[in-house]
């Protein structure tokens, strides 16, 4: 399965970051990964960490969820440990994928994984020629709001959906320019320099590498 290495530099910090596809395979990291998120961050998700406890928490339940057709599903690792995750769905309607579950462990936030997961999804939506990435986020999730708009996401007009955790939630947008983007984002298609370049966003400087080259 493909894998991106990164570096993120911030100011004095600077770690290590392996980006990869998940699989049906991958459900235990998954589950882990997500009920931690769902404990860490209720206000963010529609889904209840009580949803995928109890019955709810299987194995066949969590491989289902890591094989609905035309998603993606991102795992980020730290020294092999996952810290983070997001996916991205099939759209509404053709030419638009919503981005979702989206997550960063507390011990690594401030350091880039948040831009890096959304920048992955944006990606691989362009490659499936999709011209609009969508999400929702809690109005006042102010550090999801500000990670997204740094990544090129406007407030949608939107009549407004159900209320998350009774939360007022806002729709964003982000308009994919194959050419741009295709250049600017990481590549889980491809290991290759050439193909990954280095690009930076806001306060991340990421330096692709071929799996095994370190
Ligand atoms: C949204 C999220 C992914 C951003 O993580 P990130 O990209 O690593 O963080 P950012 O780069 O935006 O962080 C900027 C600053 O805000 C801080 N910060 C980020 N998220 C924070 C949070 N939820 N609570 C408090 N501080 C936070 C960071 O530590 C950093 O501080 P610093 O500049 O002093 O170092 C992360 O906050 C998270 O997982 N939140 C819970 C789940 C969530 O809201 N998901 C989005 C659902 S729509």
């Amino acid at each position: 399965m493909p894998r991106l290495r990164f570096r993120l530099c911030r100011r004095h910090s600077r770690i290590v970051i392996d980006v990869r596809l998940a699989g049906s395979g991958d459900w235990q990291v998954w589950r882990k990964l997500r009920l931690e998120a769902l404990a860490d961050a209720p206000y963010a998700f529609a889904s209840r960490l009580e949803d995928w406890q109890g019955d709810g928490d299987r194995a066949e339940r969590w491989r289902a969820r890591l094989s609905i057709p035309g998603s993606c599903n991102v795992i980020a690792a730290l020294d092999r440990r996952a810290v983070g995750m997001v996916s991205g769905f099939p759209g509404p309607r053709d030419g638009v994928v919503e981005l979702g579950t989206l997550w960063v462990s507390r011990a690594v936030r401030g350091q880039g994984v948040g831009d890096l997961l959304v920048q992955t999804v944006a990606h691989w939506a362009v490659q499936l020629r999709a011209s609009v990435l969508l999400l929702t986020v809690a109005s006042d999730n102010e550090h999801a709001v500000a990670l997204y708009r740094r990544n090129g996401f406007d407030d949608a007009r939107w009549s407004g959906g159900p209320r998350v955790a009774g939360r007022p939630q806002r729709m964003m947008t982000k308009a994919l320019r194959p050419s741009r983007v295709e250049t600017r984002t990481p590549a889980l298609v491809s290991t290759s320099r050439e193909n990954a370049s280095p690009a930076t966003p806001r306060r991340v400087r990421r330096q692709p590498f071929p799996p095994g080259s370190e």
